[in-house]
């Protein structure tokens, strides 16, 4: 992938956002899952733009990440790679596509980028046996993000809730964190997990660490543009700031819409044609 769009604007690059930690930039992060929402995001000056397999609740209706596929990935990075000139796109590899064998991940990364143009895929989890996936896909060519602490596609064995409160639970994210940089990842995202604890670790390694529910020691902050836009009713989780209420202008708009139609205030002279 080339550094400049193809308007000419350089890209933001993995080696950026290193040097973004060295200067000790912030690094901003959103999601986004179509053409016309990463042009926004992108426009807006973002320096990540992130499909997330959060498309799964927040674009498709499920209720969890485990039923996304690559496929469904691919077909949405397609859409935001068209809106994004500037950013770095990093894209979720989803569940069973680099978990079953270390063939499969390079196979189902590189199908990411080359389909996709994206310059950067993300996984989750910091075992050994990851950080060795890790490690071969940076080898085959193939720059990963990590995510450790609540990590969605294990929900069903971790639940959902703060990790690393206790002595155990701190040291091995700790550890992951380290392992995790040594195989290579170029950032790890760092979700829900006590701010002290995220501190520390963002001291620990010479990678940007991007935090969500994390507290204010990360090299940056990532949020799902649809919650952060107030377009999720009713999700309201402690770390989560509302930076507009798009969902009440949204219904606002289309309530006005429909009772222009049935009141025969819409159309009017104005938008017809001779
Ligand atoms: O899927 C997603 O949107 C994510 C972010 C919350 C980091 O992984």
């Amino acid at each position: 992938m080339s550094t400049q769009s193809g308007n000419g604007v350089r890209r933001v690059t993995v080696p950026d956002l290193r040097e973004m930690k060295r200067r000790g930039e912030k690094i901003a992060v959103l999601t986004a899952y179509d053409y016309l929402f990463a042009r926004l995001v992108d426009g807006a000056g973002v320096d990540v733009v992130l499909v997330g397999d959060s498309l799964g609740q927040v674009v498709l209706g499920l209720d969890s990440t485990l039923p996304v596929t690559l496929d469904d990935m691919i077909h949405h990075a397609r859409a935001v790679r068209r809106g994004v000139e500037r950013a770095l796109l990093v894209v979720d590899l989803p569940f069973l596509t680099y978990q079953v064998s270390r063939e499969d991940a390079v196979r189902n990364a590189g199908r990411v980028l080359q389909e996709t143009y994206a310059s950067a895929v993300k996984l989750e989890g910091g075992s050994p046996a990851m950080a060795e996936t890790v490690r071969t896909l940076v080898e085959a060519g193939i720059p990963v993000m990590g995510h450790l602490g609540f990590t969605p596609q294990a929900v069903n064995v971790i639940g959902v809730k703060v990790q690393g409160r206790d002595g155990d639970g701190r040291e091995r994210l700790l550890a992951e964190a380290k392992r995790l940089e040594e195989a290579g990842a170029f950032s790890i995202v760092l979700e829900l997990m006590p701010g002290a604890l995220a501190e520390e670790i963002t001291a620990s390694i010479d990678i940007p660490t991007i935090g969500i529910g994390a507290g204010v020691g990360c090299d940056g902050q990532v949020l799902v543009l649809h919650d952060m836009l107030g377009l999720n009713a009713g999700f309201q989780p402690k770390f989560l700031r509302r930076f507009a209420e798009v969902g009440e202008l949204a219904t606002a708009g289309v309530g006005s819409f429909v009772e222009a139609v049935k009141g025969g205030d819409y159309p009017g002279a104005e938008h017809t044609f001779e």
